[in-house]
């Protein structure tokens, strides 16, 4: 008897439902008034006493486990019949779009500069956050010790903990002008391209500063470039972006890379406040040497854009910390891709 309960076991644990077939066949061999274990409990009724001990639990857990196996293989079967048939309802309907989130307005207003530059026939170059100093200020004509670079409150980056690690040497770029200097070592005149991309500055946060921000550069180095072409290429970006009815003023300047150097002013109507929206110039001759470009023979202008100002004008902002503070309230509000909200 204890043998026969082994071998049933053996082939209950090996039986394979993985159809309907299966499943009935099992159900009459084992589980059905005719099957194994119908015959199997008449046979242990007739034991005598020490071998009914024996044998008893053993039997009643195997047809468990039996009644267990047919039920969940049942269950499954069903399951997998279920996804057919739904799967197989209607192919040709449109699926349920689901939402992968919306552009940043800042992403969005970058993304528009770029696209009105390249209109004009200019290029895109890009380059690092973490700066050294000839880059970011030596190169540009702000002399060491000299107050100009009070102009712009700087993070300083260490490279370690270590007391020789400590240097004055790398700095979070205050502005994208750096790149210019890049630009120009890599490629000579002509030259027309922009640079976008964020900039630090060590400044208390208020509705109107933040100790991060975004800006485009731009550079133009040919032969026989003038202030008319600046001014000129500064009115036609203010226009594509705003609307021809735009007001715009430009105010005489100082910045050590330029000379001489200007800044402009917009408004949306005659009553609204006057916003600065960049700074630009003639690329100091200074500037040009430091990158082994003749000052004799090129000449260029350059401007900065900050694209927070542009995006706050553009969409109403009054504080620049909401551009940062990633509320989806605020975020959901715009563009989303894809399409779907
Ligand atoms: N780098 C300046 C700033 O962040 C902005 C600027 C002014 C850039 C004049 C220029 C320029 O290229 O010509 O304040």
């Amino acid at each position: 008897m204890k043998q026969k309960v082994d071998d049933a076991r053996q082939q209950i644990e090996d039986a394979v439902l993985d159809s309907e077939e299966a499943l009935e066949s099992f159900r009459l061999t084992y589980l059905s008034r005719n099957g194994l274990f119908s015959s199997l409990f008449e046979e242990f009724k007739a034991l005598p006493g020490p071998e009914k001990k024996e044998v008893g639990k053993p039997l009643n857990v195997l047809k468990v486990f039996a009644e267990q196996k047919f039920a969940q293989a049942k269950e499954s079967l069903e399951e997998g019949k279920e996804t057919i048939r739904s799967a197989t309802d209607d192919v040709t309907l449109p699926v349920e779009p689901s939402a992968l989130g919306s552009m940043h307005p800042l992403t969005l207003v970058r993304h528009e500069m770029t696209q009105l530059f390249m209109r004009m026939g200019f290029t895109v170059a890009d380059g690092p956050e973490i700066e050294d100093d000839f880059h970011n200020f030596t190169a540009l004509n702000f002399p060491a010790d000299h107050p100009a670079r009070d102009m712009q409150d700087t993070f300083f980056v260490r490279k370690g903990d270590r007391a020789e690690d400590r240097s004055d040497d790398l700095v979070l770029r205050t502005h994208t002008s750096p790149v210019q200097i890049r630009l120009m070592k890599e490629q000579k005149p002509p030259i027309r391209a922009i640079m976008p991309g964020r900039v630090f500055r060590n400044e208390a946060v208020t509705y109107k500063s933040y100790f991060q921000f975004s800006q485009v550069e731009g550079l133009v180095v040919d032969t026989s470039i003038t202030m008319a072409d600046l001014i000129h290429t500064l009115v036609t970006f203010a226009k594509m972006m705003y609307g021809d009815h735009i007001e715009y003023r430009v105010r005489s300047s100082y910045f050590p890379f330029t000379e001489p150097s200007i800044e402009m002013d917009v408004r949306t109507s005659s009553d609204a406040d006057w916003m600065e929206i960049l700074g630009a110039g003639m690329v100091d001759p200074n500037v040009l040497r430091a990158v082994d470009v003749d000052p004799d023979v090129y000449s260029g202008f350059a401007f900065g854009m900050g694209i927070d100002r542009i995006c706050m004008l553009k969409y109403g902002f009054s504080d620049i910390r909401t551009l940062y503070e990633n509320d989806l309230r605020m975020l959901s509000q715009f563009e989303h891709i894809g399409g779907v909200r």
